[in-house]
């Protein structure tokens, strides 16, 4: 009886275990991938200070817009031990499915995880319709232009001065699916 108010309130309250999605054994450890939620965002800021030494790109009001929007989107985290160590999202307009940010623990990086996300949120985007796949990336970020090459996305235009706390111009990069 206790166990069954205990799940009903959990439930009610959001407080189930969460769904997770697929699993990743990379060379440190195996990784876990779920979908975010509101309840990840302070977690997320800790994540985005571990990966942009001290900076929050995105602030709480930043994650809470795009997990509200009104365009259907996709947000997901993989975590370890329960700690984040890496997200991902999609926002679609229309027949376009644009990366929103991407971004994983330097701990983390070159094992898979961000390969797993972009295949995860470009699989979704097609299974909705979408032909296209867009995002921006900074044009001194050479890393991860490499890493959206190898995934297929081809160089568009250059956008001047895109990012506004320092001036640097965008790289649009985009994938036909
Ligand atoms: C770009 C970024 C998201 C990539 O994430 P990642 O988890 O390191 O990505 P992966 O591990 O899937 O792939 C990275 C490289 O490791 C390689 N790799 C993947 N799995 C591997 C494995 N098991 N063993 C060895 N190498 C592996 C991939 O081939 C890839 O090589 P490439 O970059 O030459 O294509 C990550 O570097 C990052 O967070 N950077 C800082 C934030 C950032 O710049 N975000 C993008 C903003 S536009």
């Amino acid at each position: 009886m206790l166990k069954k108010f205990k799940t009903f309130l959990e439930h009610f309250f959001g407080k189930q275990p969460p769904a997770y999605l697929s699993e990743l054994v990379g060379k440190q450890a195996t990784y876990r991938f779920r979908e975010a939620t509101t309840s990840d965002i302070k977690e997320l800021l800790r994540l985005e200070k571990v990966i942009y030494s001290g900076e929050t790109p995105w602030t709480k009001s930043a994650f809470l817009f795009e997990f509200y929007s009104k365009h259907p989107h996709l947000y997901l985290v993989c975590e370890l031990n329960e700690s984040l160590v890496g997200f991902a999202g999609i926002r679609l307009f229309g027949i376009d499915g644009h990366i929103t940010n991407i971004a994983v623990d330097p701990h983390h990086q070159n094992q898979g995880i961000g390969t797993w996300f972009m295949e995860e949120l470009i699989a979704n985007a097609k299974a909705c319709g979408c032909e296209t796949i867009s995002l921006e990336v900074r044009v001194s970020n050479i890393d991860a232009q490499r890493f959206y090459r190898h995934l297929g996305f081809e160089a568009k235009r250059i956008k001047a001065n895109y990012y506004q706390e320092n001036g640097e111009d965008g790289l649009d990069m985009i994938k036909q699916l």
